[in-house]
């Protein structure tokens, strides 16, 4: 047997095989731009945006200004019941104003995973107030990620992020990420009045950059309208211009009952999370009248007024610097520097051309003979100077917004050299 030293590090890596982390480890030490530095000095393409949020890039000073700032004028202060900070009130008026659906409610957490429980609560939480309880069923989609707390890992469809944990909360079930038909079929079969929701990424991130087909988000959206489901697009990683628009969802003319945001709204820098509720959605908690239900939810850092500052002086950033669109502009010259790639040898699939991220897939007869190959040419990427993410059966990344030619000619022509020492060792 095999046996591998002890981490002397007490850190805890999230989605790590800690024997092999240690004496493995890669430490960050600094960021600037489209770059990041390792503590040896090596300088990195940060090819993922660090995990699909640094869509500005790093070491911005007008964070640092913004939060700063903050911190000295009030440092926190919760916002349950009647309290609330100004840069939270900034915020939730910002980003209510570039929904898609007019008068919407913003209600802040600490990042995408709060969000999605959010948004699982609120749509019972509606049923129930408007006299339907029974609805609480919630559909997710195969190979969809939503985060790893409680209601997030089971509306995901990767069944080996759930494996393991004993039961999952109950009243989740998937369908097939491509099909409308196979919604409004699982819609019929639970039988309507008791699904609450239907959780969608606009392009599926984690679970590997899977693309909707044509006419499918439409399709979900009026299927969903029909059957009186909630339609929550999770937005985490598409919103503030990973697709080139404000939310992502909104390169499609539907109007979700929901949508999750996170990440890019503070382009990572704080963690923030909010969930955006239609009007529609909210109503029963805001009508004002005596004895209406009060949502009893919400974490302690919800509104947090640092993580709202930062979140307000990004929007800046995406305004002033007119980086929204860029997350479309770049999509083809993204798909074209990796399609060089698409006819190695080893290379299986290329997903790109719908937002600025893609996958790359290693050939089947790659991934039968060594599944560790994604995570080999991860390693073999970092070594040509590029961090990019692997996934079940390749790697995938999401360059921040700002990269230029120049840097997509590095993923061009970094990845097949990545590629040929990964040969080597096959
Ligand atoms: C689509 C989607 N939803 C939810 C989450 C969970 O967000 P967090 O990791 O901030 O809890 C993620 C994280 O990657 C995500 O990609």
């Amino acid at each position: 047997m095999v046996t591998r030293a002890q981490p002397t590090n007490p850190l805890w890596h999230p989605f790590a095989d800690m024997g092999a982390v240690d004496g493995d480890r890669v430490v960050i030490t600094r960021g600037a731009g489209s770059y990041v530095w390792d503590d040896q000095g090596n300088r990195y393409f940060d090819a993922t945006a660090s995990l699909w949020y640094a869509n500005f890039g790093h070491g911005r000073d007008e964070i640092t200004t913004a939060v700063t700032d903050q911190l000295r004028k009030l440092d926190s202060y919760n916002l349950f019941g009647y309290y609330a900070n100004e840069p939270a009130l900034e915020l939730a008026e910002r980003v209510s104003a570039l929904a898609p659906t007019p008068g919407s409610k913003v209600f802040f957490g600490s990042g995408g995973g709060d969000a999605v429980d959010t948004a699982v609560k609120i749509a019972r939480a509606h049923f129930a107030q408007t006299g339907r309880p029974e609805k609480t069923h919630v559909i997710g989609r195969v190979q969809g990620y939503h985060g790893t707390h409680g209601y997030g890992t089971a509306v995901g469809g990767i069944p080996v992020n759930g494996a393991g944990f004993g039961p999952l909360a109950g009243d989740f079930s998937h369908v097939p990420y491509d099909s409308a038909e196979a919604l409004d079929a699982e819609i019929q079969r639970v039988g309507a009045d008791k699904v609450a929701a239907f959780f969608c990424e606009p392009v599926i991130g984690a679970g590997g950059v899977l693309h909707p087909p044509e006419g499918y988000i439409e399709a979900v959206a009026d299927i969903c309208r029909r059957h009186g489901v909630l339609f929550v697009a999770d937005c985490v990683i598409a919103a503030f211009g990973r697709l080139g628009t404000w939310f992502g969802i909104d390169r499609w003319p539907v109007e979700p009952d929901m949508i999750t945001v996170a990440k890019g709204i503070t382009g990572g820098t704080i963690p923030l999370g909010a969930l955006i509720v239609a009007p529609h959605v909210a109503e029963p908690f805001f009508t004002g009248a005596p004895g209406a239900p009060t949502l009893r939810h919400g974490p302690t850092y919800a509104g947090h007024p640092v993580a709202c500052a930062a979140g307000n002086a990004t929007l800046d950033i995406y305004e002033r610097d007119g980086l929204i669109p860029r997350g479309r502009e770049l999509e083809k010259p993204l798909a074209d520097a990796l399609a060089g790639v698409a006819d190695h040898r080893l290379v299986g699939e290329v997903r790109a051309g719908l937002g600025f991220l893609a996958a790359v897939e290693l050939a089947p007869d790659v991934l039968a003979a060594d599944p560790g190959a994604p995570g080999r040419w991860q390693r073999t990427c970092r070594e040509e100077g590029l961090l990019v993410r692997p996934v079940a059966k390749g790697i995938v990344m999401s360059p921040p917004l700002i990269a230029d030619e120049p840097e997509l000619e590095l993923l061009a022509a970094g990845l097949p050299r990545a590629l040929e020492r990964l040969a080597k060792s096959l």
